[in-house]
């Protein structure tokens, strides 16, 4: 059994996570840290988890937890984890990170994030917590650095082309549309209501953080330079994000071998949903065919990438689309993956239970 606390567990984030941990199997105890809500019950924040978790939220202090957390989540804002991480690894308790501190080489970090990184000691090694990819390193570190959720969302639906070297690695078209969740709690002009309702707001075109994250991860995998064009659009749902990848083949696909890329790497994977249908042919035998698209509200609450693809024969080229949860696959959910193949539990644990509902 483990015993778990999350630092900044009023947020979004953290809340989530409260949630996926309270119907873990293998979780015993869950600390709930607060600076501005100690005292307070965590479901008078978090009211869907009324009689479920009314254990108050706790301050946090390093010399609480030596003896009786063996893994922290630190749902902080970037450039906050920092602050806090070394102590705790240094405490022997694992850390998972949700926030773009450790994500990074620290000095793509300070050009994308202009502050100044504080590495960790050479004895702890963040991993990118992208199970898809990292999941033998993730099995070895005591750091893991969850991934931003649009990053997720576009590299789980370039990864399959790219590692193959299939299409242009600096061709890759990006938008991806996004709930009003991903930008946290914290109430903004930006984000109320009256400026979101009815309305579609690109934001940080070709700039967005994410995408050193998303070049990073893909380059490392094809051992290429890959470059991505990207562009974030916020609309007005509350969760979910929906991204559309437009890629260049650099040779004529045999059949539709692009999806068999994405079949044969995908296979095993417990959340990746290829969304994929049969038709009968003439001589009445069953063929795969990409069928229908990747829907927000069919991943709501899960940790699943829905993922489809099609082809364009007329214009040269190929749109993947993906669907997740920003705080769950984009977030809560990855980072109790993670957890899992950390602390040698079953994947899936406390995940596969997470089903979305219909209608959203
Ligand atoms: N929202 C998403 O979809 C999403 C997805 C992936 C990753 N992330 C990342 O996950 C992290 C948390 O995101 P969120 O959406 O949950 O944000 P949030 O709703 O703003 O919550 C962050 C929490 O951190 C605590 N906090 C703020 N400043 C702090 C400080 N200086 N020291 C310690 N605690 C501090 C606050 O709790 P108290 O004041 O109660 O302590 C706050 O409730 C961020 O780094 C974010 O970028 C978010």
């Amino acid at each position: 059994m483990v015993r778990v606390g999350i630092i900044g567990a009023t947020g979004y984030v953290g809340g989530e996570l409260l949630r996926i941990l309270k119907i873990h199997p293998s979780v015993e105890t869950i600390h709930a840290f607060s600076r501005k809500e100690e005292g307070r019950p965590v479901s008078m924040i978090h009211k869907n988890l009324k009689n479920l978790f009314d254990e108050p939220f706790e301050k946090y202090s390093p010399n609480k937890i030596a003896d009786s957390i063996d893994l922290l989540f630190t749902a902080v804002p970037h450039g906050t984890a920092m602050e806090i991480v070394p102590e705790i690894l240094e405490m022997g308790i694992n850390v998972i990170d949700m926030s773009a501190d450790y994500r990074l080489p620290p000095e793509k970090f300070e050009e994308w994030y202009g502050i100044k990184h504080k590495p960790l000691s050479s004895k702890f090694t963040p991993v990118y917590g992208l199970p898809e990819i990292y999941r033998k390193e993730i099995k070895k570190t005591k750091t893991v650095a969850v991934p931003g959720c649009y990053a997720t969302g576009a590299i789980l639906a370039t990864l399959p082309l790219v590692r193959n070297h299939a299409v242009h690695p600096q061709k890759i078209v990006i938008t991806a549309i996004s709930g009003t969740s991903g930008a946290g709690s914290r109430p903004s002009e930006f984000l109320h209501h009256p400026e979101v309702y009815n309305n579609a707001k690109p934001y940080s075109v070709m700039s967005h953080r994410h995408i050193p994250e998303i070049e990073t991860v893909l380059s490392d995998v094809s051992k290429e330079d890959v470059k991505i064009g990207f562009v974030p659009i916020l609309v007005p749902m509350v969760r979910g994000i929906l991204t559309v990848v437009n890629v260049f083949p650099l040779k004529e696909q045999e059949g539709n071998s692009f999806l068999e890329m994405y079949q044969d790497y995908y296979s095993q994977e417990p959340f990746i949903r290829l969304i994929i249908e049969e038709e009968k042919t003439v001589d009445g035998s069953m063929k795969r065919k990409v069928g229908g698209f990747p829907y927000t509200a069919n991943v709501i609450g899960t940790n699943f990438c829905d993922i489809s693809l099609k082809n364009d024969e007329r214009t040269s080229q190929t749109a993947v689309i993906s669907a997740i949860d920003n705080l769950v696959k984009g977030a809560a959910g990855q980072a109790v993956q993670c957890m899992n193949i950390m602390l040698n539990m079953k994947e899936t644990e406390g995940l596969n239970k997470l089903v979305g509902a219909h209608p959203w």
